[in-house]
């Protein structure tokens, strides 16, 4: 461990997110409607040990109790997302006040305990009924998706100065849409495309509507990013690095930021048969809409992609290898593409602002016999990539702020409660919360803004 002494900038806000279905619970109460996440976790077959988000931390009931947690912990921002289905059943039309009521709380809650709250309006839990119509796949659910963000930022739009519109659109097109693993469990990779394409039009709609409403507010976007490098400097791993970033990072990046779809992605997925009528999707209007201008990038990080094609005859030896260390998801844990990542968007794609929303890991460490969790795994990845994105600000990258993923235990999708990304430990038998070392260190870390 170096002992360096890392400060960050004054200002640079520290919190911790989580979303709407994977903590909330409550699925039937007050006027809810059904979410493709209730349909699929009720479907046999589809989530680990079949758990669902029925109850799961019980947060609709307890989030006085967990404000009380991260005014505990120092917390100074929080990210969390709205169930459309609370504030429109039906994905459109009634509005169920009762649904409004909950998030107002929250935010008043949120505020009193001088809480800075960051929603995001759409973290996986579409209506039931919207998929019934056709779900993402359809042109018209980006249409009743800037119905919701009017409704919800007219009503929170005074209290509430920071908005993401989508988290992920990579993985509500291709994890739910192509491979199969997330509600709605489709698998077409040519819907997907066309998914791809209805999310990101649905923020370009909804970024005007949020800031007619929200006049002061900061309005962006939530992106999982993964940097892409060669396993050897063979063409062949060089293609298959450039075919991942363009997969995984270009193609939601680059119509974001005014490029429009990257021709090399449109001509791959053209011959793989991925678009079968083109892009006629893409009606006129369409990519300016999606580039409108945002105040700030979200970044989802969790490791990076090594890329390898196991097929070429006269492929190179690899030169860079995944690290053994791997955390319970199997995801690599290796912090320095974090720096780079960072770099990359900075100097290729110059967001105003850039905000860490998740960055975390799954180690299920938990109590010893005195009630102390010592995930120190965990506190050591945190670390490390805290340092990264020092680093990264130190370099000129105009990073604000980190959201380490998540609050607390919570559903982790398919893998139902087998995973455990919490800095605070959740019994789910008794709801009891229980900072982990990490949490407690993060503590730490907030109060002196480093380390
Ligand atoms: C991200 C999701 C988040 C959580 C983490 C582990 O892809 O946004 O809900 O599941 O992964």
């Amino acid at each position: 461990m170096s002992s360096e002494k890392i400060v960050f900038p004054d200002g640079f806000l520290w919190g911790t997110a989580t979303s709407s279905y994977q903590i909330e619970g409550a699925w039937q109460v007050d006027g809810k409607g059904e979410s493709i996440w209730d349909r699929f976790a009720h479907t046999q077959g589809k989530i680990k040990n079949g758990d669902t988000g029925d109850v799961a931390n019980d947060h609709y009931h307890r989030w006085p109790q967990d404000i009380a947690l991260m005014q505990d912990l120092g917390l100074q921002a929080y990210r969390f997302s709205i169930a459309w289905p609370r504030i429109l059943p039906a994905g459109r039309g009634q509005i169920n006040q009762a649904g409004l009521d909950f998030y107002s709380r929250l935010v008043d809650g949120l505020l009193e305990a001088n809480i800075r709250p960051f929603v995001t309006l759409y973290h996986w839990d579409l209506p039931q009924a919207l998929q019934d119509e056709g779900g993402w796949a359809a042109r018209s659910t980006a249409e009743a998706f800037v119905e919701y963000a009017d409704v919800v930022s007219r009503y929170l739009g005074d209290r509430v100065q920071n908005w993401i519109t989508h988290n992920e659109p990579w993985v509500v097109a291709y994890v739910a849409h192509a491979f199969g693993e997330h509600a709605p469990g489709m698998r077409d990779f040519a819907t997907a495309v066309t998914t791809s394409h209805h999310v990101l039009l649905s923020h370009g709609w909804a970024v005007p509507v949020i800031r007619q409403n929200s006049p002061e507010a900061q309005v962006g976007i939530t992106l999982n990013l993964s940097p892409s490098v060669a396993a050897s400097p063979s063409a062949a791993d060089y293609q298959v690095m450039r075919y991942h970033d363009g997969f995984f990072n270009r193609w939601f990046l680059d119509p974001l930021y005014g490029r429009h779809y990257p021709a090399d992605m449109v001509a791959a997925y053209q011959a793989q048969g991925y678009l079968p009528n083109g892009l006629d999707f893409v009606r006129n209007g369409d990519l300016e809409a999606i580039a409108v201008h945002t105040d700030f990038l979200g970044i989802n990080y969790y490791s990076r992609s090594i890329n390898r094609d196991e097929v070429a005859a006269d492929n190179l030896p690899p030169t860079v290898v995944k690290r053994d260390d791997v955390t319970e998801m199997g995801w690599e844990v290796y912090a320095p593409a974090l720096f780079d990542l960072l770099s990359r968007l900075h100097f290729d794609y110059q967001p105003p602002k850039l905000y860490i929303t998740e960055n975390g890991c799954s180690y299920s460490d938990g109590p010893d016999g005195n009630g102390r969790i010592a995930d120190t795994r965990r506190l050591k990845y945190l670390r490390d990539h805290f340092t990264q994105a020092h680093k990264a600000i130190q370099n000129g990258v105009p990073l604000d702020g980190y959201f380490v993923w998540s609050l607390m235990d919570n559903f982790e999708w398919a893998h139902g409660f087998s995973q455990r990304f919490g800095i605070v430990w959740v019994d789910y038998e008794t709801q009891e919360r229980l900072p982990k070392d990490s949490a407690l260190w993060y503590k730490d870390v907030i109060a002196h803004n480093g380390f």
